[in-house]
């Protein structure tokens, strides 16, 4: 079959690499794609949000399955145009991808179907959310409603904070549109850990845990990034811890999303708080994580076709997900300043390191081919992804991996999976 990826960043290669793995696929395409998806994909330059152009494509190769990776298009209904072209698409259509589109949405969700969550309020007038500060409780979070690239939450620890933050996000609209609701919410204290999962509109399967690092700087200083590493799996998610989120949160979620007539399909990304009064939601995204992906992927045993295809056509009851018994920790290199102010375009050695070293990956983020070359084209450049036997001996193997790769003003933080240290 042929199989077409939208969207180009580590994410989309790891699900291209595991996609490459299946017999089942004869061409494997991808839009716009990266340097590195180029090595397993035929990559055509079409913006992800160019949903007719990207529809028109996935007829003229005669796709056979469709997969959207990035929340965007997704948020902005790419898998209804796709599919009233007659496409067969794995990704959740808009009605559906609004659980992550609108924090306000998820919120009210939650609350209707009792899924521990946050205590919150919603507003649409900033007077009126500037009033309820009066009498909140601190620290206090504020979450704008809409997409804003992982930077719509702000944590305040003062109420002068907090009104600015109001202030920026409703009245300057800091996150454009994002901002045209907003969401005030209780602060949790925990561990985080994130669960992603496959769903079909009634069925939904747990794939493993993994533990993000979003900070810039080591021992979670800085500003918040796009991620700079992950783990998976992670050892604070017990299998008690699971057995209750698959009971009070997972299964819930997606039957609620059914009530609703917003059935699920493709994957949600519970980002959970584990309270002291249990675990708790503090987000779904409607797609792989990145970089949750580069380590969750290459553990999976399944033809990942099969998975996609049954989430498809509502069979995922039939499937049984199976992963190693191993760990992956995944590095992310940067380019000094991200994710503030970084040069691009300098040239990647080392790339080739990787060939045929079973167990160690370099997903591409932020690259470009330059003549004969490879070079850096991002804040986020490349995920370096190790197994191991143990969440330490991957940890120790991707540390390794780093040092294969150079480039200017490579950066990347060192701490990345300290935290196995202490289960
Ligand atoms: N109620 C809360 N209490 C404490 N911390 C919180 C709370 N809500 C969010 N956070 C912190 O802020 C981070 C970002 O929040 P959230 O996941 O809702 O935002 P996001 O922008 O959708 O993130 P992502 O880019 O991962 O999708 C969380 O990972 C968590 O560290
Ligand atoms: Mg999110």
């Amino acid at each position: 079959m042929n199989v077409l990826i939208v969207g180009g960043g580590g994410r989309e290669h790891a699900i291209a690499y595991a996609v490459s793995k299946s017999p089942k696929v004869d061409k494997l395409y991808c839009v716009p794609g990266n340097a590195g998806i180029a090595g397993l994909a035929e990559c055509v330059d079409i913006k992800v949000m160019e949903f007719e152009e990207v529809a028109r494509f996935a007829k003229k190769i005669k796709a056979d399955l469709v997969i959207v990776g990035p929340d965007d298009p997704l948020a902005g209904g790419i898998v209804d145009v796709l599919e009233k072209a007659g496409l067969r698409v794995f990704g959740p259509a808009k009605n559906a991808a609004i659980l992550e589109g609108s924090k306000a949405f998820s919120k009210d969700l939650m609350k209707k179907y009792n899924i521990p969550t946050a205590q919150y309020e919603v507003f649409d007038k900033a007077a009126d959310a500037l009033k309820y500060l009066d009498s909140a409780k601190l620290p206090i979070v504020l979450k704008a409603d809409g997409l804003a690239l992982g930077k719509g939450v702000l944590i305040c620890n003062t109420l002068e904070e907090a009104r600015t933050g109001v202030k920026e996000i409703m009245l300057d609209k800091k996150f454009g549109t994002a901002g045209n609701k907003l969401v005030i919410e209780e602060y949790m204290t925990g561990r985080e850990v994130s669960v992603l999962t496959f769903c079909d509109g009634k069925t939904i399967k747990v794939m493993s845990s993994a533990q993000d690092h979003k900070r810039a700087g080591d021992g979670d200083t800085g500003l918040n990034t796009g991620g700079m590493g992950t783990f998976s799996p992670s050892p604070f998610y017990t299998k008690k811890i699971d057995d209750y989120c698959r009971k009070n949160i997972f299964k819930p979620t997606v039957e609620a999303m059914a009530a609703e007539g917003r059935p699920f399909k493709g994957v949600i990304f519970f980002g959970l708080m584990l309270t002291e009064d249990g675990p708790k939601v503090l987000e779904y995204n409607a797609r792989f994580g990145d970089p949750e992906a580069q380590v969750v992927l290459p553990r999976m045993k399944n033809d990942i076709i099969d998975v996609m295809e049954a989430c498809v056509d509502g069979t995922l009851g039939k499937i049984k997900l199976e992963f190693e018994d191993n760990a992956a920790v995944c590095v992310m290199l940067a380019s000094k300043g991200y994710p503030e102010k970084y040069e691009r375009g300098y040239l990647i050695d080392g790339l080739e390191n990787f060939d045929g070293k079973d167990g160690y990956y370099v997903f591409h983020s932020g690259t470009k081919k330059k003549g004969k070359g490879i070079v850096t084209n991002g804040g986020r450049v490349l995920g370096v992804t190790a197994k191991g036997a143990t969440l330490r001996e991957a940890r120790e193997n991707a540390y390794k991996a780093t040092e294969w790769i150079s480039f200017d003003n490579k950066y990347f933080r060192h701490d990345i999976g300290k935290a196995i240290d202490e289960a």
